[in-house]
């Protein structure tokens, strides 16, 4: 079983669509018999302000236009129990990179990792933007960005871990 945790700051916004997009993406890649049920994945936040709630309604539309649905996702916080149960921590950005850090046991800070690491040709980029205060092209942005960055772990993953 391989464990995957996508992470941002309220996990309303990119920390869900990363998790739906990926989702989405195994399930697209028709991955062999046996290996889906092999690799779990959630998302959760830094922060605790909006535990409990969906994901912004700007993420679930855009995501819903590419045929990805985020609207049964709900907020949770990240906890300390998080980086046992993992295996790969994807951070949106260096602050929650940061924040993970200062909290993570040393025998795991291995695993933490941003997130945009994995992506191809995205030169410059590597932090998924915080869209929360912006406008809707932001959220746009930040929606191509994560499946960029999506396809590279999914690639990433499969080369390495499970080939
Ligand atoms: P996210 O976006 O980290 O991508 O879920 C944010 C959502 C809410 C807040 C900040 C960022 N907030 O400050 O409430």
């Amino acid at each position: 079983m391989i464990k995957i945790l996508f992470v941002c700051l309220g996990n309303i916004c990119r920390s869900p669509t990363a998790e739906g997009v990926f989702r989405h993406k195994l399930n697209q890649a028709g991955i062999r018999d046996g290996y889906l049920e092999n690799i779990f994945i959630d998302s959760a936040g830094t922060a605790a302000y909006h535990v409990g709630k969906a994901p912004d309604r700007r993420s679930c539309e855009i995501a819903r236009k590419y045929g990805v649905t985020l609207d049964d996702l709900r907020a949770r916080q990240l906890t300390r129990q998080d980086f046992a149960d993992y295996d790969y921590i994807l951070a949106m950005d260096q602050e929650n990179i940061h924040s993970m850090t200062a909290i993570c046991p040393a025998d795991q800070q291995h695993k933490i990792k941003l997130f945009m690491e994995y992506a191809e040709n995205c030169p410059g980029i590597t932090e998924v933007p915080d869209p929360y205060t912006g406008d809707m092209d932001g959220f746009e942005q930040v929606y191509d960005i994560i499946d960029r960055g999506s396809s590279g772990f999914l690639k990433h993953l499969f080369v390495s871990d499970l080939l």
